[in-house]
């Protein structure tokens, strides 16, 4: 039992990428609150889900306010919840850039400015924002997305500082996965998607779980020396 008596707040929680890292944080004996604006595509008995638009300020004190009064404390954060509004730079609207932005920037700064300051003051915890590959290397017709996820980055390094300040052991750190089958991927056409494959070293795409495990390395004490990292789980893609 890795994350044994740890609380975990997972956004983005219930389906794809966040409900595999739930259901494996759960495994290891934390108590999970998955934080999702759609419904729970699953029941764990160890897995609370509650209706949260990162996009809502006020909305996210309220939860967080909420999940410290039940718990008692948050002892890991991963910032999950992310979305694509793809298109060409000349087509992109100012509505795709807005919520893209709104969504996978500002929700990540929503819920980290409460719970970041509170793990310091506790003296620990981990926090884990979901990157990307397009935010690594860009992508033709994601200029909102790649702005975003190479902007999680620069938080995760900034709050590795600001965190750890005072000598708090809280733990920043993010994962940028390659292509991972999950809904989100559901725009993409078949022929990028192999395109996608072809160019990682192991000649396909990853499953959710392979990018769960490098969350759940993260969030627990093996991983207690590496904070300011961004991870790449990517099957030696090269873009
Ligand atoms: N699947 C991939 O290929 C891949 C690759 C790299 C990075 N990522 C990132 O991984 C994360 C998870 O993606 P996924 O593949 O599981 O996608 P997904 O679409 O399956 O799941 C995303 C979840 O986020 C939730 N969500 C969206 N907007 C929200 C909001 N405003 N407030 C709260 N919840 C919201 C959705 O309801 C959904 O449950 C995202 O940040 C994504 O950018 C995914």
């Amino acid at each position: 039992m890795r994350l044994q008596d740890k609380v975990a707040v997972i956004t983005g929680g219930a389906r794809g990428l966040g409900q595999s890292m739930a259901e494996l944080f759960a495994k290891e004996g934390a108590k999970v609150i998955a934080a999702d604006m759609g419904d729970m595509a699953y029941e764990h008995p160890s897995v609370e889900g509650y209706k949260l638009n990162v996009t809502d300020p006020e909305a996210c004190k309220s939860f967080v306010d909420y999940v410290t009064e039940k718990y008692g404390k948050i002892d890991i954060l991963v910032n999950n919840a992310g979305i694509t509004r793809d298109a060409l730079t000349r087509k992109m609207t100012d509505d795709m850039w807005d919520l893209v932005i709104d969504v996978n920037l500002k929700g990540v700064f929503n819920l980290t400015k409460h719970i970041g300051p509170a793990m310091q003051v506790n003296g620990k915890g981990s926090i884990i924002n979901i990157s990307s590959v397009v935010g690594e290397f860009g992508n033709i017709g994601q200029a909102n997305y790649a702005a975003t996820k190479a902007g999680v980055i620069g938080m995760t390094k900034t709050w590795a500082k600001e965190f750890a300040m005072k000598g708090a052991q809280v733990r920043v750190n993010a994962i940028s996965p390659g292509y991972t089958m999950t809904d989100i991927l559901k725009t993409v056409p078949q022929d990028l998607l192999d395109k996608f494959a072809a160019q990682t070293m192991l000649g396909r795409l990853a499953q959710p779980e392979e990018i769960a495990n490098a969350a759940l390395f993260l969030a627990s004490d093996e991983s207690s020396y590496i904070t300011g990292h961004n991870l790449s789980v990517n099957g030696g893609m090269r873009l």
